[in-house]
């Protein structure tokens, strides 16, 4: 298992956008944007699949690695504030297929419900997927997710949890239920409240991307 808060300049700059509130909500999805591109740059860093060919440039011939076009990376945004922290994966990357999870979590309760489920009948077990949440606050939003994942195919050796923040309870739920998992977060937070709501974190993110 392992939770990797990528040290840059530029993280922490988009952080610190986000957990401001006085920041708008145009300048917020912006934010929110800029750091998923980052994130999902860093958790790619040594996970595409590519192939190894040889070419031929102007000059001559050469020896190249570059991305392999026949294995998209699947990325997995969690509606709503996950459109936003996914909305430049797909410029990243050179080849992506993405499947729309809608999920809502009960505000007294805290139980998640999915109400949009446009994953494929089955990911192949080579699927390598992204799935991109800004909030991994008591973790039962994620560990749902990556359920509803495996129940479709996934092999969870395959999957990278993209998060702009997290808090340790759900970093061990996720842990407890599914060894192995990687996640990739902007930062880390200490404390969830009452309200499920991760202190200081940065609000409510859908709320603050879509009003
Ligand atoms: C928020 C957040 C996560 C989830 C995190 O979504 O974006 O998806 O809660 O909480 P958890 O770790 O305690 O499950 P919300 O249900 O508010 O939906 P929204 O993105 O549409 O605002």
């Amino acid at each position: 298992f392992e939770v990797i808060v990528p040290q840059h300049p530029l993280i922490s700059h988009w952080v610190s956008v986000l957990r401001d509130r006085d920041t708008l909500s145009h300048a917020f999805r912006s934010a929110m944007g800029e750091l998923g591109r980052l994130l999902v740059y860093e958790a790619t860093r040594d996970w595409l699949p590519t192939i190894v060919r040889e070419i031929q440039s102007p000059m001559g011939s050469a020896v190249v690695e570059s991305v392999n076009h026949l294995e998209p990376i699947m990325i997995v945004p969690i509606l709503r504030a996950g459109l936003a922290l996914a909305e430049f994966a797909a410029s990243v990357l050179p080849s992506t297929k993405t499947f729309h999870l809608g999920m809502a979590r009960d505000e007294r309760t805290l139980q998640p419900s999915v109400y949009l489920n446009k994953l494929p009948d089955r990911f192949s077990k080579q699927s390598h997927i992204l799935l991109m949440d800004p909030m991994l606050a008591t973790g039962g939003t994620v560990a749902a997710a990556v359920d509803l994942l495996k129940d479709h195919g996934a092999d969870i050796g395959q999957i990278r949890i993209i998060s702009a923040v997290a808090a340790p309870v759900a970093l061990k739920k996720l842990h407890e239920k599914f060894p192995g998992i990687c996640v990739y977060a902007g930062a880390m937070d200490q404390t969830v409240n009452e309200k499920g709501f991760i202190v200081p974190g940065l609000g409510d993110a859908g709320d603050r991307s879509y009003g």
